[in-house]
């Protein structure tokens, strides 16, 4: 028997924890390195937050699932699966922006129940566990009421590939013309929290990693936003779309014109 409440509560302090060293460490020297290109970037501290929080939910679950951006690995035997990205938006931590968060979603049997997403610039804590609701430093949340794409505020982010990004600015001229204004937070995890409290209507993403949208996607979800892909699938690697219920439909009835998830391409 797997308590969400109980994994809530690992998934916030763990995150916490991580958020914390993020501020203490941004008071001094970091080394920076590069992954996939020369602006993919990983610092020491990406390291040290995914072990602090590796050591974290080990220690009170060691029999759980984890797989973590940097590395971070484990297999077990609970039916629980960790989804980590210590530092979501490293590009803003490097240059000191607000923005990046501490990002850990929980599976159970393969499904996404439990998100934390701490941003410790801006001092926003976001949870969710399934069926329980949303809250926003402790208080219930929810999307934008909004009902019209031609004034809503979309975010999306960007692949670090070339190729992909070519792709991405293709399908991005023709969300320009329809939405109101668009946004690039720097965060998978702290775009799709923002779409749950309100600061964004809506945001789309092709290529991410469950670590980038795990736990975002039950905070937005619990929060009454609505996540799949873009054929109405959960959402997956392939493509992410949250948005507030009255601009759903119409975002992603212009994505899916735009093939935002590359379906109809080459
Ligand atoms: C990135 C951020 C960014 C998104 C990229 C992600 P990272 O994660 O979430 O907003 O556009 O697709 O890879 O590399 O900063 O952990
Ligand atoms: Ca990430
Ligand atoms: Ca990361």
């Amino acid at each position: 028997m797997n308590d969400l409440d109980e994994l809530l509560a690992t998934a916030a302090e763990a995150a916490r924890i991580a958020a914390a060293h993020t501020l203490e460490r941004l008071e001094r020297p970091i080394d920076i390195a590069t992954k996939s290109s020369a602006n993919d970037f990983v610092t020491q501290v990406d390291q040290e937050c995914e072990q602090l929080i590796v050591e974290h939910i080990l220690g009170e679950r060691p029999d759980d699932a984890i797989v973590g951006e940097e590395g971070a690995a484990h297999s077990g035997s609970s039916g629980v699966r960790w989804h980590i990205d210590p530092i979501d938006g490293t590009t803003n931590f490097v240059y000191g922006q607000p923005g990046y968060s501490v990002s850990i979603g929980a599976e159970v049997d393969g499904i996404a129940v439990v998100g934390a997403v701490v941003d410790p610039m801006h001092g926003d804590t976001f949870t969710a566990r399934r069926g329980g609701g949303a809250f926003w430093n402790g208080r219930s949340m929810t999307p934008r009421g909004s009902a019209d794409l031609a004034s809503a505020i979309i975010a999306t982010g960007f692949a670090y590939d070339a190729d992909r990004r070519r792709r991405q600015a293709t399908v991005l001229v023709g969300v320009l013309e329809a939405v109101g204004n668009l946004r690039r937070v720097g965060s998978a995890a702290t775009d799709l929290c923002w779409v749950a409290c309100g600061r964004l209507d809506g945001y789309y993403e092709v290529g991410l990693n469950s670590w980038d949208y795990t736990a975002g996607v039950v905070i937005a979800a619990e929060a009454g936003a609505r996540v799949h892909d873009l054929r109405g699938d959960p959402p997956s690697p392939t493509f992410v779309v949250a948005a507030a219920p009255g601009v759903h439909d119409a975002l992603v009835e212009l994505l899916v014109g735009l093939d935002a998830d590359g379906r109809n391409s080459p």
